[in-house]
């Protein structure tokens, strides 16, 4: 599973080379799943251009409202993803739980919303360099892992992001993924979700850094940043799961 989350970047021109060539590099390459998270402005016309062209690559929003009334100025729920072609959704990303100050209550909601419209969840979690250095990432990763259990989601997913690796150029050491891991695994499935697709790692992914990290057994696949801006790049990183054993 990789996906490409683009943040606040990318073009209408951008997404119409991007798709091709993503597409044209993977096809015969590679068999794993790749998700493509835009800005929501794009969805629209990502969502027709995999149609027409019937691309193998899925469409994810970046977030989600909460499915309070439709009195929400600049909302965009559920169901209008859905109608938009989306398949999945980031909950949770560090970044919008820093700025916007998104909550367990809010993402909760968020949550609900997700399960409402039938999407696939990505849910973020991870730690910042505080927390790392005080030894406190496995209790705030549970903390943060609350909340899923309230939702009977029918497909979720979990990516493990550790705050100070995104952007940074720093990813986490491999045997730290590992030891994260399996931590968020035992976690989850002691509690018997729906269907859980397994947990994704993120923090400065690039293609030089993405084999030996997918080479764990217990990482699911890439959730990337910067990197997945160039097709190039995004499909070099996405093939190296076939290095992928286990
Ligand atoms: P970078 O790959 O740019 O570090 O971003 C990771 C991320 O936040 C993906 O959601």
């Amino acid at each position: 599973m990789f996906i490409a989350n683009w943040k606040m970047n990318g073009s209408e021109s951008m997404l119409t080379g991007w798709l091709e060539g993503v597409d044209k590099t993977l096809d015969k390459n590679t068999q794993s799943e790749c998700i493509l998270c835009p800005p929501a402005c794009f969805l629209f016309q990502a969502s027709k251009i995999i149609k027409k062209q019937e691309l193998g690559i899925a469409l994810g929003a970046q977030d989600i409202d909460p499915k309070t009334a439709s009195s929400l100025t600049g909302g965009i729920g559920g169901s209008m993803l859905k109608e938009l072609g989306c398949e999945y959704v980031i909950i949770g990303h560090s970044e919008r739980r820093e700025l916007f100050k998104e909550d367990d209550s809010l993402l909760l909601e968020k949550l609900k919303s997700a399960f409402f419209a039938n999407l696939k969840v990505i849910f973020c979690v991870g730690e910042s360099f505080e927390e790392k250095e005080k030894g406190r990432t496995l209790n705030v990763l549970k903390k943060q892992l609350e909340i899923i259990y309230q939702v009977p989601l029918n497909n979720l997913m979990i990516a493990y992001e550790p705050v100070w690796a995104i952007g940074s150029g720093e990813t986490a050491e491999v045997k730290y993924i590992k030891e994260v891991h399996n931590k968020i695994i035992e976690e989850i499935k002691s509690h018997e979700k729906g269907n859980f697709l397994g947990v994704v790692y993120g923090g400065s992914i690039n293609s030089s850094s993405s084999k030996e990290i997918l080479s764990l057994q217990e990482v699911d696949g890439l959730l990337i940043g910067g990197s997945s801006l160039e097709h190039k790049e995004f499909s070099n990183i996405a093939m190296s799961i076939n290095e992928k054993k286990g």
